[in-house]
């Protein structure tokens, strides 16, 4: 039998801290009129001290398992997308899969930039329709407020920071994700990029003093290559999940400037009701972007049942992804039972607990190791 891959859950976490353009104004350079003129957006959420990547993650994690109706125990597979993780090292997914409960998952960090939500999403289709797993949470998440130069006002007004997730269940009811698009192109590298703090550059003072460790971004380039692939690989995915443009129901596209998905519409035909826009709420989030608007998108009452959804995204490699969803999902985003939130709260706090019991466990292990190694170097030859 054939098996697909359904999205059975959405999750997302926005920081409640909002920043309006006039809030920017009095800090630099720029006005309330600049910003939406040239890009759509009117305010971003910016993380406070205690948000980060991995703490919002988790949080649109939880919301993505209670409304599938999943326990963390069957997820297989936990995928974060992202250009602004916790750490070099180790993986946010690593860091959700513990505060969540995924004993049994395997986890890893996608880095695709804007498009890695997109790469993420096809990627775990790909492994459950192959047979590899049942279960799988793809989140993409972003704390870009802390990766751009707030002096530099070509790039600071763009970014948001947010999470969004899914969970992708095998099915062998036809539907889901249908059609995917991956795309690269990194001679383009250099267009979308932070230079310092990796392997090249290492973080160091100069590259600290030259602000190599911000975002820099050639802005014109990346319009011209972003109006091109968004209708390129949008129409090549609804290819080849079988249907014509005209049967798009939701077009979902990275949310990064309103000219440039009006740009795509026109060249596909699309009439404004068949888009979805929110990025004058969150400004740019990255990886995050296209799970949030799918989830504003489902919780609105946008997409029913059978309806053909496309996800397209573009971004820092350079590169573009795209994803034809035939959604399947019958509630609109259901109450959650309270039964069934104070059960996930208490999951919730025994992962953590076990995650610190396991932690002073290696720490005493490896304390007793040494102390009985010890014990047997001293002991004389029998
Ligand atoms: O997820 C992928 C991430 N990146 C993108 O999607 C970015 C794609 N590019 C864009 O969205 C647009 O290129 C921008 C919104 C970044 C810029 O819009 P633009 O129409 O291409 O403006 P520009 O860079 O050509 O700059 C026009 C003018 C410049 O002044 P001069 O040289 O003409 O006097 C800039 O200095 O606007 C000036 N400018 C600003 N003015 C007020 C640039 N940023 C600002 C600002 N406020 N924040």
């Amino acid at each position: 039998m054939p098996r697909y891959a359904h999205i059975i859950g959405w999750g997302k976490y926005a920081p409640s801290n909002v920043v309006t353009n006039d809030d920017l104004a009095k800090k630099i350079d720029t006005t309330d009129e600049w910003i939406r003129e040239r890009t759509g957006i009117a305010q971003r959420h910016i993380a406070t001290e205690k948000e980060s990547t991995a703490t919002m993650a988790i949080l649109a994690a939880r919301q993505a398992i209670e409304n599938a109706n999943v326990r963390p125990l069957e997820i297989d597979l936990v995928i974060v997308a992202t250009v602004s993780p916790e750490y070099p090292f180790p993986a946010t997914a690593c860091l959700v899969q513990s505060a969540i409960g995924a004993e049994r998952a395997g986890a890893f960090d996608l880095e695709a930039g804007c498009s890695g939500f997109v790469y993420g999403l096809a990627s775990a289709a790909g492994m459950i329709r192959g047979g590899m797993y049942d279960t799988i949470l793809v989140i993409g998440a972003e704390t870009l407020s802390r990766f751009v130069d707030w002096k530099d006002r070509a790039t600071c007004v763009l970014f948001g920071d947010g999470a969004g997730a899914a969970i992708l269940r095998a099915s062998e009811e036809p539907g889901g994700v249908m059609a995917s698009v991956l795309g690269s192109d990194g001679s383009g590298g250099e267009l979308l990029i932070v230079p310092g703090g990796g392997a090249k550059h290492p973080a160091g003072p100069d590259t600290v003093l030259s602000r190599m460790h911000y975002v820099r971004m050639n802005g014109r380039e990346v319009y011209r290559f972003a109006t091109r692939v968004m209708a390129e690989a949008s129409k090549i995915v609804v290819e080849r999940a079988g249907w014509s443009l005209d049967q798009i129901d939701l077009f979902i596209p990275h949310q990064a400037n309103a000219r440039i998905i009006d740009s795509a519409a026109k060249s596909l035909k699309l009439a404004p009701e068949r888009i979805f826009v929110n990025l004058q709420d969150y400004g740019n989030t990255s990886a995050a972007s296209i799970p949030i608007a799918l989830c504003e998108a489902v919780d609105a009452g946008k997409v029913a049942p059978g309806n053909h959804v496309v996800l397209v995204g573009f971004g820092a490699g350079l590169t573009w992804a795209a994803c034809a969803i035939e959604w399947t999902a019958v509630k609109p985003g259901a109450p959650t039972l309270p039964q069934r939130v104070v059960a996930g709260r208490l999951r919730y706090l025994w992962a953590g607990l076990k995650a610190i019991g396991w932690r002073l466990l290696r720490r005493t292990d490896a304390a007793a190791s040494k102390v009985i190694d010890a014990v047997e170097r001293k002991t004389p030859e029998e």
